[in-house]
């Protein structure tokens, strides 16, 4: 009970100090901050399939410049010839240097991998990872991941990297109309970094739903398909349903 409520407790503190950090943040990150979110922002996909290429089509349509990349460089090209001329496409590398933020969505065995050719490139970025453990998939890293939590498993697989949570149980066909829907849904995310959030958050709500920061990166492990996170859900329920965590 009372480790629960120490939990709770440090989960209660991070939240009051990222909303602070926000809010009262200093000027600098704020007018940052303010430029980014009106300001339009380059995006590096690693992995254009289905959550990659979706989201990468949704925030060049919004204004963004992305760069696709997969292990298939024809198919980014064509990717983002159909996307147009806010899209290119590049080598993983190219990608993770031309992101001001990188959007991380590749199967969770290729993560590792991934990390090791990233290497320098993605540290200090902010990184939205949309990458889930499966352990019938991914085999095992997958394993190692959800026991490690998937929000940590992912830190120590891109060191250096400002990880964010999100994207990560909500089917990627749902997204192209999100910004349409009467209803906006929340969008549950884990961080460490109070600024690598805020500026995930405003691409979240060009996506079309509203951030909700759970916690810190540990409570990515909540963030995965199958959990009573997952799924749709104003951002109210998501806020209650995360207090139940721990
Ligand atoms: N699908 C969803 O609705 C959804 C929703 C939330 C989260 N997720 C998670 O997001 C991740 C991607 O899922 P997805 O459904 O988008 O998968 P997907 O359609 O199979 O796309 C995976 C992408 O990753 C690329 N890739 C694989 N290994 C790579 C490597 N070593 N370096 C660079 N790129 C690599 C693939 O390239 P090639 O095609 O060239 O192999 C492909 O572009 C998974 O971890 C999944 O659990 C998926």
């Amino acid at each position: 009970m009372k480790a629960c409520w120490t939990v709770k407790k440090g989960r209660r503190a991070f939240l009051r100090a990222a909303a602070a950090t926000v809010v009262l943040g200093g000027l600098p990150f704020a007018a940052r901050a303010a430029a980014a979110a009106a300001g339009k922002m380059k995006i590096g996909i690693v992995g254009s399939g289905r959550i990659g290429g979706t989201l990468g089509r949704i925030w060049a349509n919004a204004g963004h410049t992305v760069m696709f990349s997969s292990l298939d460089l024809e198919h980014d090209k064509a990717l983002a010839a159909s996307v147009g001329p806010n899209a290119r496409a590049g080598t993983s590398r190219e990608a993770a240097a031309f992101g001001d933020v990188i959007l991380m969505a590749v199967p969770y065995h290729a993560l590792p991998q991934v990390g090791k050719d990233l290497a320098g490139l993605i540290k200090g970025k902010v990184v939205i990872d949309a990458c889930n453990p499966f352990p019938g998939r991914d085999g095992e890293v997958g394993v190692w991941a959800r026991t490690k939590g998937a929000g940590l498993a992912s830190a120590e697989l891109l060191p250096g990297a400002r990880i964010v949570r999100a994207f990560n149980a909500v089917g990627y066909a749902r997204l192209p109309e999100a910004a349409q829907r009467q209803e906006r849904y929340g969008m549950p995310i884990a961080s460490d970094d109070a600024k690598a959030a805020a500026i995930a958050s405003s691409l979240i709500r060009d996506v079309g739903y509203e951030p909700v920061l759970v916690g810190p990166l540990v409570m990515g492990r909540h963030l995965i398909p199958g959990t009573p996170l997952a799924g749709e859900r104003g951002p109210e329920e998501i806020r209650r349903i995360a207090a139940t965590l721990k």
